[in-house]
């Protein structure tokens, strides 16, 4: 089963720096069949689209977005609309991510109404869900939406911290959640890089990578992790 490798950049990043980091990306990561995917900055979706075709990564490497707007197109300034993110080819959204939560105040709420708008234009949803509030937070979303969501679960402490959660408790957190939701995928994510990429890879669904996925040769060669295949994984 093919794995879900997610970089988010946050709110990181210079245009002059995006052709580059495509440069340093190696091509080995190419090898596999990771399901690779780029969530840059709304101002740079055009320009790293761009780059994947100009690099024939289409077949390989999709395209995310880090939060989406809770309504249609239509009078509410300063928001993107799925509508919008159709056209680029987005793929994926981030939504719910615990700093959306602490910084922008967004509630359950908030995030089952993104969930629904994105189902309705077919860009598959990335929810984040803290350990805390998994169950308050996935229970929000509707129950004929979760199957077609992944779950992206992360401890706060872990983000950005250099000291990711362990691999036991995630095992145990992520067999809570499939029980819980019904098989759901669930992704990991919080100080993930390339010396432990593998450990997670085997025991979910795919990573969440932030701080790592700047560095294109670094998340390169995240996305080139494949010993996990060699292990029982996740069907
Ligand atoms: P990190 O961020 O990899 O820098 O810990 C992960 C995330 O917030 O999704």
């Amino acid at each position: 089963m093919s794995k879900l490798i997610v970089a988010n950049w946050k709110a990181n990043k210079q245009l002059s720096e995006i052709e580059p980091w495509f440069d340093a990306l190696d091509s080995s990561w190419i090898k596999n069949d990771n399901q690779v995917v780029v969530a840059p900055p709304f101002p740079f979706l055009s320009v790293v689209r761009s780059e994947i075709l100009i690099n024939s990564f289409d077949q390989l490497m999709s395209l995310a977005v880090q939060d989406v707007s809770p309504y249609e197109a239509g009078s509410y300034t300063g928001a993107i609309a799925t509508h919008q993110l159709v056209e680029l080819n987005v793929r994926y959204a981030i939504v719910g991510h615990s700093e959306r939560r602490q910084y922008f105040h967004e509630t359950n709420q908030d995030v089952a109404n993104k969930v629904e708008r994105l189902i309705a234009a077919k860009i598959t949803p990335i929810v984040c869900v803290d350990d805390d509030y998994i169950q308050s937070q996935a229970a929000a979303i509707d129950d004929g939406h979760l199957p077609e969501c992944v779950v992206a679960y992360e401890n706060i402490a872990a983000i950005g911290s250099g000291d990711p959660t362990s691999p036991d408790k995630v095992s145990t957190v992520i067999n809570q959640i499939k029980d819980t939701f019904d098989q759901v995928k669930v992704m990991y994510g919080g100080s993930v890089n390339p010396g432990n990429a593998t450990e997670y890879l085997e025991i979910c669904d795919g990573v969440l990578v932030g701080g790592a996925s700047l560095d294109g040769e670094k998340f390169g060669q995240i996305c080139s992790t494949n010993r996990w295949k060699k292990r029982k994984t996740w069907h």
